[in-house]
């Protein structure tokens, strides 16, 4: 499971598509951790980039994984340096694969555990689900909250959610939570 990845393209218009497989969309503030989630899950050091200059992916970029389904990275949102052009060129793409891709399976919403989710991270869950899906919640820096105070944060995390929401608690330094997502990405497909 999630043994073979490779990057295959990055695209802005889902007609580009390389072919009909299943996908999985990841979406998040930038500089959440959606490249090094995609990192960790396969167990890759550098497939997909992560770096500390945040929102410059302004592309969906396409992982393929184990031949039968894709991983995509979507652009970080809530980047300030974006001109104007860029951002409104990201709704279009967003709404564009939100709306007609028929092969995208599942959402996952990326928000910081240690921050909770944000008021862009709650009003893009609600732009997800006006346009029909239902996301989870993949929260990550797990690392970053003690022990002891990590069950009352996934408490008032899911309270911000209204508790009607899946989350995951991970994190891609110490490769925590990610056999649970690896398995909920699977069931997806059935
Ligand atoms: P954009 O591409 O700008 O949208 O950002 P991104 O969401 O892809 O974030 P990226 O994976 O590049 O990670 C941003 C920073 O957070 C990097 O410095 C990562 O090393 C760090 N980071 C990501 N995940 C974790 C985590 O689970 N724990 C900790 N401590 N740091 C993390
Ligand atoms: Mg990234």
């Amino acid at each position: 499971m999630f043994q073979n990845a490779k990057y295959i393209k990055g695209l802005t218009d889902i007609k580009d598509q390389p072919d009909s497989r299943p996908i999985v969309l990841l979406l998040g503030r930038s500089n959440v951790g959606k490249s090094s989630f995609i990192n960790s899950i396969t167990n890759r050091k550098n497939l997909a980039r992560t770096s500390q200059t945040p929102g410059k992916t302004v592309v969906l970029n396409y992982y393929l994984i184990d031949d039968t389904f894709y991983l995509v990275d979507a652009p970080g949102y809530g980047y300030a340096k974006r001109s104007k052009t860029d951002q409104d060129n990201f709704v279009i793409m967003l709404e564009n694969i939100l709306m007609n891709a028929s092969n995208l399976k599942l959402v996952c919403l990326l928000i910081d555990f240690k921050v909770g989710p944000t008021t862009l991270d709650l009003e893009t869950c609600e732009f997800v689900k006006s346009l029909g899906h239902t996301p989870i919640v993949i929260a990550t820096k797990l690392d970053k909250i003690p022990k002891t105070k990590q069950y009352k944060q996934m408490k008032d995390i899911k309270m911000k959610f209204h508790d009607k929401i899946d989350i995951y608690a991970i994190s891609n330094l110490e490769k925590q939570g990610l056999d649970d997502i690896r398995i909920r990405i699977m069931e997806g497909f059935k």
